[in-house]
C-alpha cells in the first residue's frame, strides 16, 4: 500500500487527519505501507526553499506524531529515492499527450490559472504520481474521487508498458478506506476544510485556544435544536461529526446527550474534544523537532527501505526497455 501527502503547509488540519491521515496509521496493521512526503510534486508550483524543507521536516513530524511507526512502516521523502523521478521520464514516454492533457485536474487549473503561467511540472504530475504508485508494486492506494482518474491512468499506462515489454508492473486497485470522514469549512460549511480558507481550518499544530474560539465562532443558524442534518444544518452537523469522528461517539448518542441544550454548549465541548486531540499531539510533534539527528535517522530508513524495494523496479523496468 502507499499513499502521498504534499509537504506545503506548517500544518495538516482536521480534515487531513479525518479525511485520510488516520486510516494511514491504522492501516499499518494489515498492510506493508510505503508513506511518502511528496516534495517533487510541491515544487510544480513555485516553493521557497527555505519554507519547503522546514516544513518537509514538520509534516514527517506531525506523521509520526500521529502515530505513523517507522517500524511497521517506510516513512520517506520522495525526493531522497531518486527512482521516483527516474521511472517518472519513462512512464511519461508511455503516455500520450492528448491522453495527459484529458486529465480534469489538470484542465481545472490551467483554465484557473491559465496555461502560460503554470508549469510543465503540474501537466505531468499525474505521471509522477503514476511512478510513485508502480514502483513499489503497490496493490492498493487509498485514494479520494479526485484522485481517481490518475489511478486509471496509472492502470492504464502499467498495462502499456506490460504489453509493450512483457510483465514488469502489478496493477494497483484503487481503495477508498472506511470510515473517513469529509470536514468541512467553519466558517463556510458547504465548502471542504481546506488549508487554502484560514478562517475556518483547524491546524493541528495551532494553539488549542485560539483553535477552541475559532470552534466557539463557526457558523451555524438560527434555529437551536443539535441534530445532524447536513442539507439544512451544514455548521452543525460538521460539528457533530467532527466530535463524533474524535471521540468515537455515535452522532445518534450525541443528539441525545445535547437534547435540549443550546449551541454554545456544542461548541464549549468540542472545543475541548480538540485540546484533549491537539495536546499531546503538538507534544509529541515538538519532541521530534527537538531531535533533528533523530527525525534524520528514520527519514534515512524510510528511503532505504523504499529504495531497496523501488530500486528493483526501476532496474527491471531499464532492462525492458533497453538502457
Ligand atoms: P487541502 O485541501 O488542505 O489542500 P490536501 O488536498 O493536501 O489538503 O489533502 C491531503 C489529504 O487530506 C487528501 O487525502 C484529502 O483527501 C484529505 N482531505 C483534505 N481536506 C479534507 C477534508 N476537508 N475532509 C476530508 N479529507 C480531506
Ligand atoms: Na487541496
Amino acid at each position: 500500500m502507499l499513499s502521498g501527502i504534499q509537504p506545503t503547509s506548517g500544518s495538516f488540519h482536521l480534515g487531513n487527519y479525518l479525511g485520510a491521515l488516520r486510516q494511514w496509521v491504522a492501516m499499518q496493521d494489515d498492510h506493508d505501507a510505503f508513506y511518502c512526503i511528496v516534495d517533487l510534486h510541491a515544487i510544480t508550483v513555485e516553493q521557497d526553499p527555505k519554507v519547503l524543507r522546514e516544513n518537509t521536516r514538520v509534516s514527517a513530524a506531525q506523521l509520526l506524531g500521529l502515530g505513523i511507526d517507522p517500524d511497521r512502516s517506510a516513512l520517506f521523502v520522495q525526493s531522497h529515492v531518486p527512482e521516483h523521478a527516474q521511472l517518472s521520464w519513462v512512464m511519461e514516454c508511455m503516455a500520450g499527450f492528448g491522453e495527459a492533457g484529458r486529465m480534469t485536474q489538470f484542465k481545472d487549473k490551467s483554465t484557473r490559472i491559465g496555461t502560460d503561467r503554470i508549469s510543465v511540472g503540474l501537466f505531468t504530475y499525474p505521471i509522477l504520481q503514476v511512478a510513485d504508485i508502480l514502483l513499489y508494486q503497490t496493490d492498493r492506494v487509498p485514494v479520494g474521487e479526485d484522485q481517481r482518474q490518475h489511478l486509471e491512468l496509472t492502470r492504464d499506462l502499467a498495462q502499456r508498458f506490460n504489453s509493450r515489454y512483457g510483465k514488469t508492473f502489478r496493477l494497483p486497485e484503487a481503495f477508498i478506506p472506511k470510515e473517513t470522514a469529509k470536514i468541512f469549512d467553519l466558517q463556510e460549511p458547504t465548502a471542504k476544510m481546506s488549508k487554502s480558507v484560514p478562517a475556518g481550518v483547524i491546524e493541528l499544530l495551532e494553539e488549542p485556544k485560539r483553535l477552541a474560539k475559532k470552534i466557539r465562532s463557526a457558523v451555524t443558524d438560527t434555529g437551536r435544536e443539535i441534530v445532524f442534518d447536513p442539507a439544512n444544518k451544514a455548521g452543525v452537523s460538521n460539528l457533530l461529526a467532527i466530535y463524533s469522528s474524535l471521540t468515537g461517539r455515535t452522532i445518534a448518542d450525541l443528539e441525545a446527550a445535547y437534547e435540549g441544550k443550546g449551541y454554545g454548549d456544542l461548541k464549549k465541548d468540542l472545543g475541548e474534544v480538540v485540546t484533549e486531540f491537539v495536546t499531546p499531539f503538538q507534544a509529541k510533534v515538538k519532541s521530534f523537532l527537538d531531535d533533528p539527528a533523530e527525525l534524520d535517522k528514520v527519514l534515512h530508513r524510510g528511503a532505504d527501505r523504499a529504495r531497496e524495494v523501488a530500486s528493483v523496479t526501476l532496474a527491471r523496468t531499464y532492462e525492458k526497455v533497453g538502457f
